[in-house]
């Protein structure tokens, strides 16, 4: 009985082995013979030449032949490559070689010893090779031992049952695939931007130790790990479990999708079972670089951005779109482009906002004038996600991008043009397509719109009621509905509660103001904010509400942003965007290791950024808003150094409507800073802005407070002693002493000085309007000599003869926009790149200001 069953055994692996096909050394397929192939025992697998088109179906070129292992005939699982993972072509004449010496390679056979790819396996004693029933094609030595394999240098599949390590990557074009110690999947685009890291359920709280991935037969990706005897499924596919004779395997795609693909034997062909990305569209540059991905009715299709582009490629649209004018030989100024509901693919750094992103929270208009005005920035998204985040597509990452347009997008994008900007005529001829068509959709769309806010009405309805009935729970609530008010650009309206958290019970204070302290904060978002609790208001609920839109309503580059206000009971606070590097007082009169950063070039912009915010404040934007505060204090910095106006809109807050504020124990500005007409009784006007602005400009050139009166100063207000110094064409003893005098801008200096005496007249009439002081600030305006400043001392009322009734507060209110002729003058100069963007909400503005 024993000797039957030892027979038998023994037969059954003798029959095995000789099934084993094996391929001794001296072996050649080729190219030109159809038949010619190195077969699997049960001929599932086959290791021969195959064309471009069946290589990948998709392709247009059809020249060159790979030598490649074939599942069932004709699905190819794995491919001869070089090290970046890109099929070698050969000719139609070449050898697949089984060498003496053991190395296997393929040859062209239209010319001598030109050897295409090799396994580089020569000289280790390779004996025999074989196509195994796995799929794994080896090379053995003497003792049967592995020492080359497929399986250890897979191309762009694994097939089931085969294990892919942490050390080893699928790759195809600029796509990579590879699994991370941790157990995650990712897909990278040129080794720098990982478009996908998916991990399973991470609450199961394993550790792997040396994980590897397998795609079980039986349809599931499984993580198999020393430390862990049962594998541990992450996918399932589709037909999980599935009985027949499927063979599944994983391939990424020259699309850049990694996916399982089942194929029953005999069929030849393969179905889709799971995708990693599930939207094609954000593979990031799956249509190439300035490509626009977006769907038609059935697939994914690539186009560009507008008319300023054009395919590189008009047979391979994947290719990508390349400027038709290129940024640096623009003729005009740049221009921005605006493709509603789309986005520019932001991975790699920008992904993670953190400390050096590119992601910041600003509103639609800003995103585009920050991308506009960027230099290296080429495109640029605002996302309606809640987040209120604008991320600038700039070349520190990689050069390239990569779009998705879809009307599901909730985000809008611009890109950097040559102007004209031009429309896509697809786009244009499609909308004059179909009238009655078109009349339907209109309809479908009307009741849609309808249903929806219906919709919308009662879940709120609903929200309200239960905010009433279950109060404890209202926090979480409402700050998720705040967010999506944060999206529609409107303030965010915060809990104390939420606050108090933000701040951490108001402990990091930033600072103290006329208004109140200011404090830091992050948000549930993990942007960073700058809380104010308001002191010292008695306005009602409404007021403040009605304030806080006006406030929040306000954008420009060079105002702080509010971002959101919080009202409850007594408390009041307001939440702005966080200055990274403070105030410009804390740089122009502290130690002299801050002014060391302090050029006069950057001292220049900050002065002219201020200038321009308070324009906007003044005469561009659509409630003109008095500072009535102007002060270094309120003066941020951003990461660039480039000034941002804040507290605008308080003083109104604080003084109700009376802009007439007397008493001069309640005056909310600042000594040293305050125009005469404050003591003097008289209408406080946009003119004392001006007057305050003045005071700011003289500091930032001589670093000093214009108030400081001390021996250097000969017992004088710096500021009076200034006019002497110029009176007498000493201006250089004005100028800060730390300012390294070779590039300091001499003639700039100068132009600041005789601004700065102009601001500060004593009649309001006498100071220019802030875009006058602009234009001068520039150069664009001739300068005349300004007369000697009269400075009053403060709380003295008398000796002022102001004629009030020739400045009423009103006449300056409605004072209109810079006239024309001096707008054209601007135009003919030269002109910054942020004064052409402006320009555009220059002309929007005043539109606002004429209805
Ligand atoms: C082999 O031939 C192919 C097709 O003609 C060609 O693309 C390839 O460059 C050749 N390789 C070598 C090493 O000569
Ligand atoms: C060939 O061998 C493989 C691996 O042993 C097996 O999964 C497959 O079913 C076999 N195919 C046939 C046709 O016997
Ligand atoms: C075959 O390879 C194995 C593993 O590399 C090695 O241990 C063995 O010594 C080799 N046999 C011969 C005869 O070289
Ligand atoms: C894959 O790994 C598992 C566990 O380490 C092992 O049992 C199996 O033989 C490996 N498969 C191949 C084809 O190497
Ligand atoms: C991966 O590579 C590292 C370092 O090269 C090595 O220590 C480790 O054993 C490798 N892991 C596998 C599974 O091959
Ligand atoms: C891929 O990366 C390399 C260097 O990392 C770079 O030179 C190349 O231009 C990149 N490719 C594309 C298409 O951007
Ligand atoms: C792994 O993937 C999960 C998502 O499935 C992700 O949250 C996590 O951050 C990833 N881990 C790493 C280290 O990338
Ligand atoms: C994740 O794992 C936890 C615990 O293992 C389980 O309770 C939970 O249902 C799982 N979640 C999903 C989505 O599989
Ligand atoms: C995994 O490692 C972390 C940190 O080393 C440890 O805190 C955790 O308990 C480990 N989890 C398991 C399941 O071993
Ligand atoms: C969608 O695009 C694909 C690929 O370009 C094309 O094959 C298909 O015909 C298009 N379908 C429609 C409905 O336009
Ligand atoms: C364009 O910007 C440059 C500065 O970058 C400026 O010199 C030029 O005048 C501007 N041109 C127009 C037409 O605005």
């Amino acid at each position: 009985m024993n000797l039957l069953i030892f027979i038998f055994t023994y037969s059954i692996s003798f029959s095995s082995y000789s099934a084993q096909n094996i391929i001794p050394p001296g072996s050649i397929v080729s190219a030109s013979d159809t038949n010619s192939a190195w077969h699997s025992p049960n001929r599932t697998y086959s290791f021969r030449f195959i064309t471009q088109t069946q290589l990948d179906p998709t392709t247009t070129s059809s020249s060159g032949f790979y030598a490649a292992i074939l599942y069932d005939g004709n699905i190819p699982v794995w491919v001869a490559s070089d090290s970046q993972g890109v099929p070698a072509p050969a000719d139609e004449l070449a050898t697949l070689n089984l060498a003496e010496n053991g190395n296997l390679f393929v040859r062209n056979g239209s010319t001598t010893s030109s050897i295409v790819w090799q396994s580089n396996t020569a000289s280790i004693f390779v004996e025999s090779a074989a196509l195994e029933d796995s799929g794994n094609f080896v090379l053995k030595n003497s003792t049967n031992s592995r020492i080359w394999s497929t399986f250890d240098h897979p191309t762009d599949t694994i097939v089931q049952s085969q294990n892919l390590s942490v050390n080893q990557s699928l790759r195809s074009g600029l796509y990579m695939f590879r699994l991370l110690n941790n157990g995650n999947l990712t897909l990278w685009w040129n080794n720098t931007i990982q478009y996908y890291n998916s991990g399973f359920n991470s609450s199961a709280n394993v550790n792997f130790t040396s994980p590897s991935l397998t795609l079980r037969p039986i349809g599931a990706l499984s993580i198999i790990d020393p430390s862990r005897e049962a594998a541990t499924d992450i996918v399932f596919s589709s037909d999980y479990a599935e009985a027949g004779d499927i063979l599944r395997f994983l391939s990424l795609g020259s699309d850049g999708n990694l996916r399982i693909y089942s194929s029953k034997k005999g069929s030849g062909t393969k179905d889709v079972r799971w995708s990693a990305v599930s939207d094609q569209c954000k593979v990031f540059g799956y249509c190439g670089n300035n490509g626009i991905c977006s769907y038609n009715e059935t697939s994914p299709v690539c186009g560009c951005a507008s008319e300023n582009f054009e395919l590189v490629d008009q047979d391979d649209r994947r290719k990508g779109c390349r400027r038709k004018v290129d940024l640096n030989s623009c003729r005009a100024n740049a221009t921005m482009f605006l493709l509603e509901n789309a986005m520019f693919l932001t991975y790699g750094r920008e992904f993670d906002p953190g400390p050096n992103t590119e992601a910041f929270s600003i509103g639609i208009s800003a995103c585009r004038l920050n991308c506009l005005t960027t230099s290296g920035c080429v495109a640029s998204t605002a996302v309606a996600d809640g987040t209120g985040f604008c991320y600038l597509k700039t070349n520190d990452v990689t050069d390239f991008v990569s779009g998705y347009l879809s009307p599901a997008l909730p985000s809008t994008s611009f890109v950097k043009v040559c102007p004209p900007a031009l429309l896509n005529p697809p786009a244009t001829s499609s909308v004059g397509e179909k009238k009655d068509g078109w009349k339907l959709k209109a309809w479908v769309v009307v009741v849609v719109v309808v249903i929806t806010i219906l919709i919308l009405i009662a879940l709120e309805g609903s929200l309200w009621w239960w905010c009433f009935r279950n109060s404890p729970k209202f926090g979480a609530l409402s700050s998720q509905y705040a967010l999506l008010e944060y999206a529609s650009g409107a303030p965010v309206q915060f809990t104390y509660k939420e606050l108090q958290k933000a701040t951490k019970g108001f402990k990091e204070k930033l600072g103290a103001g006329g208004f109140g302290t200011v404090y830091r904060g992050v948000l549930a978002n993990r942007s960073i904010v700058a809380v104010k609790q308001l002191e010292g208001i008695e306005q009602g609920e409404k007021q403040f509400r009605m304030e806080v839109a006006t406030i929040s309503s306000t954008h420009h580059l060079n105002l702080v942003r509010l971002i959101g206000f919080c009202s409850e009971g007594r408390h009041r606070l307001l939440v702005y965007e966080f200055m990274k590097n403070g105030s410009l007082d804390n740089f122009l009169f502290q130690g002299e290791q801050q002014r060391k950063v302090f050029s006069w070039e950057q001292r220049y912009n900050i002065a002219l950024g201020t200038a321009r915010g308070i324009t906007y404040l003044h005469e561009e934007c659509r409630d003109c808003i008095v500072h009535c505060d102007i002060k270094p204090e309120n003066i941020l910095l951003d990461d660039n150094y480039s000034a941002k106006v804040s507290d605008f809109g308080l003083a109104k807050l604080v003084n109700s409507k009376d802009h007439r504020y007397r008493t001069l124990t309640s005056i909310r500005g600042t000594r040293g800073y305050l125009a005469p007409e404050w003591l003097a009784n008289l209408p406080i006007t946009s003119k004392s802005d001006v007057y305050s602005y003045g005071m700011v400009l003289l500091e930032i050139v001589s670093g000093k407070r214009n108030f400081e009166v001390s021996s250097d100063t000969n017992q004088k207000k710096f500021s009076l002693l200034a006019y002497e110094e110029f009176d007498k064409g000493n201006a250089q003893a004005i100028v800060d002493k730390t300012l390294p005098i070779s590039d300091t801008d001499m003639e700039q200096v100068i132009r600041a000085i005789q601004v700065s005496f102009w601001c500060i007249q004593e009649q309001p009439s006498q100071r220019p309007m802030m875009s006058k002081v602009v234009q001068m600030l520039e150069g664009i305006s001739v300068i005349e000599k300004p007369p000697a400043p009269k400075i009053i001392t403060e709380g003295s009322t008398g000796g002022t003869s102001v004629n009030a009734s020739a400045i009423s507060a009103h006449s300056i209110f409605a004072s209109s926009p810079p006239a024309p002729s001096s707008l054209s003058s601007l135009q003919t100069a030269g002109v910054t790149p942020s004064v052409s963007a402006m320009d555009v909400e220059r002309s929007t503005s005043s539109l606002l200001i004429r209805r």
